[in-house]
């Protein structure tokens, strides 16, 4: 069996998983035997490793970005807008990015809610809903708090992301901030849009959605009623808190390997290290969800 890992080839590649002879996409690292064969293409990531003395590209910097507005929508409801350099923010464009910050000694991950870059001056910003609701977040929002240390971006925020075809449409179904990776990329995506506006007020929708056509549902009553419109749908992003997306799978369990879904329920380090992402599958393989977009078999 084979697993596809979402820092395959970048600069993060080889990780510490190789180190620990884990790489889900390399045999040697794991058997001491190659299995890619003659028609393999591309970067060696062993081969990278060993150039690199045995150990795994330079783990990903922290970049100390400013803050450059706080806006409140609600008591629990806040965007933070920073700057970071250009290729941060334009990084943050691509589909299901997040970022790691750190508050009390935690990382704390965050979807992107949009990103734009400066080409005059090098520079960019990003915009992340946050909710202030446990210790970490609130940390985030103490008086004096004007410079975030944060990493990234990661590609794994969304599952099954590689199945989506911009060309065609995709029916959208967000709840809450949980919408954030959809808003990043709105303007790139057609279709019908239902968002269930749960801790978004009116002037976070109309700054976010601005004037694209929307249908307000309640998950919570209507989650039944939206099962024709899926079913006719052979695109759908669904972001939602796990509560619904477990639902929602169960549902539709046939649905699982295309619908696209949040990834980052228990994300903690986004580099393959902690294990709390980890999930054992059907084979006994415990893989890393912050590594691992899909199985190939
Ligand atoms: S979040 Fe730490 S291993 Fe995946």
């Amino acid at each position: 069996m084979e697993y596809k890992c979402v820092d395959r080839g970048s600069s993060r590649c080889p990780c510490a998983l190789m180190e620990a002879g884990q790489c889900y996409i390399c045999t040697m690292s794991r058997t001491g035997h190659c299995s890619c064969g003659q028609h393999w293409q591309g970067v060696c990531p062993y081969n990278e490793f060993l150039q690199n003395g045995g150990r795994p590209a330079a783990d990903l910097k922290e970049v100390e970005a400013p803050v450059l507005e706080v806006a409140d929508y609600s008591r629990q409801l806040k965007v933070v807008r920073l700057q970071v350099p250009a290729g941060f923010a334009q990084k943050c464009q691509a589909a299901g990015s997040y970022i790691m910050v750190t508050s009390l000694g935690y990382k704390v991950p965050l979807s992107v809610l949009r990103s734009e870059v400066f080409c005059e001056n090098g520079s960019g910003f990003i915009e992340l809903a946050v909710q202030p609701a446990g210790p970490k977040t609130m940390e985030l929002f103490r008086p004096g708090g004007d410079c975030w240390t944060v990493s990234g971006p990661f590609a794994a925020g969304l599952l099954n992301i590689e199945k989506l075809d911009f060309g065609k449409p995709v029916l959208v179904i967000g709840k809450g901030t949980a919408a954030a990776p959809f808003i990043n990329i709105r303007s790139r995506l057609n279709g019908a849009v239902y968002i269930d506006s749960d801790k978004l007020t009116d002037a976070f929708l109309e700054t976010y959605m601005g004037d694209r056509e929307y249908e307000k549902i309640s998950l919570q009553h209507n989650l039944e009623k939206l099962l024709p419109v899926i079913d006719r749908c052979p695109q759908i992003m669904f972001l939602a808190s796990p509560y619904y997306t477990e639902k929602i799978l169960q549902m539709r369990p046939e649905r699982k390997s295309d619908i696209i879904i949040p990834n980052h329920a228990n994300i903690c380090c986004g580099v393959g290290i902690c294990g709390a992402c980890s999930y054992t599958d059907e084979d006994g393989v415990t893989v890393r969800r912050c590594k691992i977009t899909e199985r190939q078999l």
